[in-house]
């Protein structure tokens, strides 16, 4: 399968919060969702907003336990590898909690071999207008993908969901 990435304008934190907020209804046991982007990209905000989806008023930065697991339906287990070096993941065990139906959410996920997971989503935020003076500062383009019919349904359900609300929210201003 050949994926087309779906490029999203994010204008504010608050509307990747809420993108994540959709996309959380549309997530199943045993997806991978890889949270790329450079520092300061918006990943964390992301998560949070999947977080909040799936029910949690807040979700614990990862970056000292590694991994914090939450008793969601379906099940999710957080990481942010940054601070990991490759060889240490495989200590992880992201391939059993995957099997087990977690959802697995990664930010910083490059540092992860995850093409082995079809059943994956894709998520890469990217601040290409930082230097732009004509642009708004909190402007941030997001590109997913996914990598399974299944993943891929999925994704434009969650994506869909996002944007029927978003123009839903601007009609009523
Ligand atoms: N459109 C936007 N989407 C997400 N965050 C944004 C946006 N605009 C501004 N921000 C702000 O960018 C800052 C950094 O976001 P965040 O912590 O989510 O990034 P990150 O990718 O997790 O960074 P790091 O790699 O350093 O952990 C936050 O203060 C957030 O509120
Ligand atoms: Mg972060």
């Amino acid at each position: 399968m050949i994926p087309h990435p779906t490029c999203l304008s994010l204008d504010s934190a608050e509307e990747t919060t809420r993108l994540g907020e959709a996309l959380a209804a549309a997530l199943f046991p045993g997806l991978l969702v890889c949270l790329r982007g450079n520092l300061g990209a918006g990943k964390s905000t992301l998560a949070q907003g999947i977080g909040r989806g799936l029910g949690l008023r807040r979700m614990a930065s990862p970056s000292f336990v590694l991994l914090r697991e939450y008793p969601t339906s379906p099940p999710l287990v957080h990481g942010d590898l940054y601070r990991l070096q490759e060889e240490e993941i495989p200590s992880l065990h992201l391939d059993e909690y995957l099997s087990q139906g977690y959802v697995v959410l990664l930010e910083w996920a490059e540092r992860f071999q995850a093409t082995v997971f079809p059943d994956r989503w894709d998520l890469c935020l990217e601040t290409p207008f930082l230097d732009d003076p004509d642009q708004p500062f909190d402007r941030r383009i997001l590109r997913a993908w996914g990598h399974s019919a299944a993943s891929l349904s999925s994704l434009e359900r969650g994506i869909h969901r996002f944007t029927s609300q978003e123009q839903e929210r601007k009609g009523q201003r």
